[in-house]
């Protein structure tokens, strides 16, 4: 840690007492006193009293431009009227039945519309949309082996949670990474079940196909790598992947858990032109309920008519997160939305970059859709590897210097990126620039002073 640094962190803890005393007391309950680990970071967590359109407040009264939106969840804002009307009607009708409902129909007719895709199911969050996806493409195919990038996040089922970060002595070969359970609990047989790929190097994937001929089922992928900061497919990469699955029999699933709504109407293969197999989206498509779906052509989907492969769940198509989603598509994820958050992202992208020049910042911005983020980084990175080659300790000064200002630029981590919200206003936009406006001279100092500092990130 250095100075400036340390009083920004100092300056965190002057202004957030209750949130302190609220951590210590979760701790003695609740593993790290969170409820999800990334939940967790030093010295400790805000503890979030609201939150309405923009903004919320802390538990210690503070109001902070909300970036962070639940990691991406919440494009509709906090408490959008469209949801809260919805979600309210509900409320009374009875919110959960185990019994199939109309809205169910709805819902899929609007996915459908949107997204590559014939039929749907529905569940409750990006974790089980993932898992159940890559079970289809196993039976489908008849094969165990799926194909994932180093350093994608796919949720916390067994196959997701292989090469999530690994470090940087158990990498391998960058043209075929090796496969690291991403903690305890995660069989083996599930690892090796998994093939290991770099983003951004197709050599890396056709290995792979060569390695292990007819026995790999998918390639599971995010259209862009959104675990590592924002990291955009090279031109030709998608495109490389849906041929490498067509002459090898394999699917190609497109993890839209973030890119589906966040980054265009149609998501990623509207945005990129590249039609996967199977699509999963979560998060923001349903406006800050737990609503999550998979879908695929009616032959691949048919699987699960024909009772080939089960799929349930007690919550799924809760009356309550099925009348959001529906308002989140009907009255949120509209044409005039896209445009009116276009414009937002444009100007922060654009704002951002023109400080980052001004100060002599060495980093630059990446922005898709309403997505975006500060690279601490000389030159674009390319993958996961390139991504760890940053200063933790510079970005940290970057979150708390704009937390402690009344912005959460994005959500705690370096792997992370702001989500821009529909209820995001100009004013909001030009307030989130002024503060780092504020706060980029003392950034960059800090880098020319300390150097290029690459130590250990996010390991
Ligand atoms: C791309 C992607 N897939 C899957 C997931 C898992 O979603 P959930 O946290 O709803 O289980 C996430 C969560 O961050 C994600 O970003």
């Amino acid at each position: 840690m250095y100075d400036a640094l340390t009083r920004e962190i100092a300056a965190y803890e002057k202004r957030t007492p209750e949130s302190a005393a609220a951590h210590k007391r979760a701790e003695k309950r609740i593993p790290l006193g969170v409820a999800s680990n990334y939940r967790h970071y030093e010295p400790y967590p805000i503890f979030v009293k609201d939150g309405k359109g923009s903004k919320i407040h802390d538990i210690d009264g503070n109001e902070y431009i909300d970036h962070n939106l639940c990691f991406g969840a919440l494009m509709a804002g906090h408490c959008h009227p469209a949801v809260v009307k919805a979600v309210e009607t509900k409320l009374h009708e009875g919110t959960t039945f185990g019994m199939p409902h109309v809205q169910e129909w709805e819902l899929a007719e609007e996915i459908c519309a949107r997204y590559p895709v014939e039929m749907v199911r529905f569940g409750s969050s990006g974790t089980e949309v993932t898992m159940h996806a890559c079970r289809i493409a196993r039976a489908a195919t008849g094969r165990d082996k799926i194909i994932k990038f180093e350093g994608a996040y796919h949720g916390l089922h067994d196959t997701a949670l292989v090469s999530v970060k690994p470090k940087e002595g158990e990498y391998g070969d960058e043209n075929a990474p090796n496969s690291i359970p991403g903690g305890g609990g995660v069989p083996k047989s599930a690892v090796d079940n998994v093939a290991v790929a770099s983003f951004n190097n197709l050599k890396s994937v056709e290995n792979r196909f060569k390695q292990f001929p007819g026995q790999i089922a998918a390639i599971i992928m995010e259209p862009i790598l959104m675990n590592v900061g924002l990291c955009l497919p090279e031109p030709g990469f998608l495109e490389g992947l849906r041929k490498l699955c067509d002459a090898n029999g394999a699917l190609l699933i497109f993890d839209e858990v973030k890119t589906g709504a966040k980054l265009a109407w149609g998501g990623a293969s509207d945005y990129f032109g590249v039609k996967p197999d199977m699509i999963c989206l979560a998060k923001s498509i349903g406006g800050g309920l737990p609503l999550g779906a998979f879908g695929a052509s009616s032959k691949t989907m048919g699987l699960i008519s024909d009772h080939k492969v089960f799929h349930g769940g007690t919550y799924n198509t809760n009356r309550v997160a099925m009348a959001a989603g529906l308002a989140t598509f009907r009255e949120v994820l509209t044409r005039e939305n896209y445009a009116h958050v276009g414009k937002l992202s444009k100007k922060l992208t654009e704002g951002y970059r023109t400080i980052v020049s001004k100060v002599g910042l060495k980093a630059y911005v990446a922005s898709a859709g309403v997505n975006g983020a500060l690279m601490l980084y000389p030159r674009e990175i390319k993958n996961y590897r390139d991504w760890t080659k940053i200063d933790v300790d510079l970005w940290r000064h970057y979150w708390f210097a704009m937390v402690n200002r009344g912005v959460l630029a994005q959500p705690y981590w370096w792997y992370e990126q702001w989500t821009i919200s529909v209820q995001h206003s100009d004013a909001d936009i030009e307030r989130h620039l002024a503060v780092f406006e504020e706060v980029a001279p003392g950034l960059a100092k800090a880098q020319a002073e300390r150097g290029m500092v690459t130590a250990a990130a996010g390991h």
